[in-house]
């Protein structure tokens, strides 16, 4: 009975809140068949919305190309680029009470994108990269009382990154990840993530699915709410 009574709880924890989530890899085209981009599956963040809807709240998640279906009950934006992606989640950040960056968004995207298809040729070739408009940075000038947490997708010093990254970013939480350990970030089915929130706390977790990974963060960003409407 016990158990019945906390798996209700929890379930209703996120009702009547509205929370956006971004998933999968961005393009960015140097011709219209190539482009630069990398291994993210979508997973992480795909859990994060489908756990988010099973707890009431009412979630849009943007997406990169992945080989997922949009989860059940939820408001799905497909884009590909970068800018395509910074466009959505500034249009939908306004009406939405959070926002969870789990997209792995390119850094640098191709100066120019040639018309057609690039030609082989004997020739070194050359491709300039300019940096691609940062989210959460520019979502954060607007940030109000919204919740803004990242991901830190580190292969070395993840605390230190992640901190500075949550800092630079004026960010709630972030979610670090050392994406250079086996089964952890990329394309796997499990992830082993530490929280890191404004005041400095860190939580640690073990090697876990994506799910359960999901839940905590879940439940960490309901607390937050949480002490807010206490305090
Ligand atoms: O999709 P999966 O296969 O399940 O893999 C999950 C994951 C590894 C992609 C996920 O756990 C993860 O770590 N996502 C963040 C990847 C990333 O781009 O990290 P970053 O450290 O480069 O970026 C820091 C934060 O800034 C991220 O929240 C990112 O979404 C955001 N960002 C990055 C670039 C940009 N132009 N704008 C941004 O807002």
């Amino acid at each position: 009975m016990e158990r019945v009574v906390q798996c209700l709880a929890a379930k209703a924890s996120l009702t009547g809140k509205r929370i956006l989530v971004t998933a999968g890899p961005t393009r960015e085209y140097i011709d219209q068949l190539r482009f630069i981009s990398n291994p993210s599956s979508g997973k992480m963040g795909y859990a994060l919305a489908q756990e988010a809807q099973k707890r009431g709240a009412e979630v849009t998640l943007i997406s990169g190309p992945t080989n997922l279906s949009p989860p059940n009950g939820v408001h799905f934006i497909g884009v590909d680029t970068a800018q395509t992606m910074y466009k959505a989640a500034a249009k939908y950040f306004k009406a939405n009470d959070a926002l969870i960056m789990t997209a792995a968004v390119a850094d640098y995207t191709s100066a120019k994108q040639i018309k057609g298809k690039l030609k082989k040729g004997p020739q070194e070739l050359s491709l300039s990269l300019v940096p691609t408009t940062d989210i959460l940075t520019q979502v954060s000038r607007n940030k109000g009382n919204k919740l803004l947490i990242g991901f830190a997708a580190e292969v070395e010093q993840l605390l230190d990154n992640a901190k500075q990254k949550l800092k630079r970013k004026n960010l709630d939480l972030i979610i670090a990840n050392d994406v250079s350990q086996p089964g952890v970030g990329f394309e796997v089915d499990t992830n082993a993530i530490t929280i890191i929130d404004k005041a400095g706390q860190i939580e640690e977790y073990p090697l876990m699915s994506k799910q359960r990974a999901a839940q905590i963060i879940l439940d960490k960003i309901a607390y937050i709410w949480e002490q807010k409407n206490a305090g």
